[in-house]
């Protein structure tokens, strides 16, 4: 059995060859974690797919899998500590919590709500811009990727302009663990913080209720129940996360690949109504997510002629499925005209990505702004600085240069 690198640098800067070898001679492939446990990897399109869609047997709360998953520590902390609040998320739930949370959040997560966005998104794409070219900011990450989606979400949610620098220190907190290098008591007294402010917004949006998200998931109401104040918690934390770790990859990987590919950058340049395939596209081709977050395998069971033991770990890859040929036509090649694409970037099932219209649409404001307003803006190659971790796939920085 070959050993395949998962995690080096070297992998991160281009994983498709080892998911090309995986799907080919190892599609289910046992990974033996350092604490003894099994991590199973799915490469293939219809097993990734059959993996997101079976929450039956692969569940996301890892108390449904005990006993070996029981204390995970970073999955869930001990009762009382401030990350505890964070992980109690929809995300990491399975039906009926995960049912109730949902319908709860889309009561107030709505199409009319997001849709309602778009002057916003445009306008805050313009400014950033005019900031980079003023003060000749130069790394399309740190002065547009990032900022955007968080100031969309800071402003969905209703967080006053004020507080939003404030509301970044504090959020970087709740960000997957180590990502931007924060110590624990750094973490958690920002996380005490964090709560204290959203605590007291709550309470203000309940006494004064105003058109935002957050006065829409306190007055949220399903069968007679709301969210608890630990829930509405978990749920702005992970809208927040997902604004910090999601949209800004989908922009710096989108932007990166149609630098890579002139004849697909003046495709758009040349007709503008295929953006919204071209983010559908680049959602496929590189998209931000390279592997689901956890399942946990609730009994044993097999799959794919393997055999799985109750509290096995199971990732599935998200980006090799998104680049296998039995499923896409020539799919190491960009094509922003792609009419068949049936991706899996915003996963699949009872966990598909609740924001995926808020993403397409910022994708789409994002993308066209950059283009058209630095249309000779090239990238800085190399080296590309990839962040490491299995979950995401994202640029570091993304310098270029322009006029
Ligand atoms: C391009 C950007 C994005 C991508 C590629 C993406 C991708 C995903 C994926 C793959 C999942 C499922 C994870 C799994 O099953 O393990 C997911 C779930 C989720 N996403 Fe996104 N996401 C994006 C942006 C956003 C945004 C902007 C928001 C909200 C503001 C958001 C909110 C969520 C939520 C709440 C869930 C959990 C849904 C549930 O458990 O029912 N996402 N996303």
């Amino acid at each position: 059995m070959t050993d395949y690198d998962l995690f080096s640098p070297a992998f991160k800067a281009n994983p498709f060859p080892t998911f090309a070898a995986l799907r080919e001679h190892e599609p289910i492939y046992a990974h033996t974690a350092p604490d003894g446990r099994t991590i199973w990897y799915v490469t293939r399109y219809e097993d990734v797919a059959a993996v997101l869609r079976d929450g039956d047997r692969f569940g996301k709360d890892p108390r449904h899998a005990q006993p070996a998953a029981a204390d995970v520590p970073h999955r869930r902390a001990p009762a009382g500590r401030p990350q505890q609040s964070i992980n109690q998320n929809m995300l990491f739930s399975d039906p009926p919590d995960h049912t109730r949370l949902r319908a709860l959040v889309s009561q107030a997560f709505t199409p009319r709500r997001v849709l309602a966005m778009s002057d916003r998104i445009h306008e805050t794409a313009e400014q950033l811009i005019d900031r980079m070219q003023r003060d000749d900011q130069r790394d399309v990450i740190a002065a547009y990727a990032l900022p955007l989606p968080v100031i969309v979400i800071s402003d969905m949610l209703g967080i006053p302009a004020a507080d939003r620098d404030a509301v970044a220190v504090w959020s970087q907190a709740i960000i997957s663990p180590g990502s931007r290098g924060l110590n624990y008591s750094a973490r958690k007294r920002n996380v005490r913080a964090f709560m204290e402010y959203l605590r007291d917004l709550f309470a203000r949006r309940q006494a004064d209720p105003q058109d935002d998200l957050i006065t829409a998931l306190v007055q949220a109401e399903t069968g007679g129940q709301r969210l608890s104040e630990s829930e509405l918690f978990s749920m702005v934390a992970l809208l927040l996360v997902t604004g910090h770790e999601t949209t800004v990859n989908l922009i710096g990987n989108g932007a990166l690949a149609l630098w890579q590919a002139p004849s697909q950058q003046e495709r758009l340049q040349a007709d503008a109504a295929l953006w919204p395939t071209a983010v559908e596209e680049l959602l496929r081709y590189d998209g931000p997510v390279e592997t689901s977050t956890s399942r946990w395998v609730r009994a044993d069971t097999e799959f794919g002629g393997r055999v799985m033991r109750r509290g096995d770990l199971m990732r599935a890859v998200i980006a090799s499925a998104n680049r296998d040929f039995d499923q896409f036509d020539r799919p190491d090649e960009l094509d922003v005209g792609r009419s068949d694409n049936r991706h899996l970037a915003f996963g699949l099932g009872t966990h598909y990505c609740l924001g995926a219209p808020l993403a397409r649409l910022e994708a789409v404001i994002a993308l066209e702004s950059l283009f058209r307003r630095l249309p000779r803006a090239r990238p800085v190659l190399p080296p590309l600085a990839w962040r490491s971790g299995v979950l995401f796939r994202g640029l570091r920085a993304l310098p270029v240069r322009y006029e």
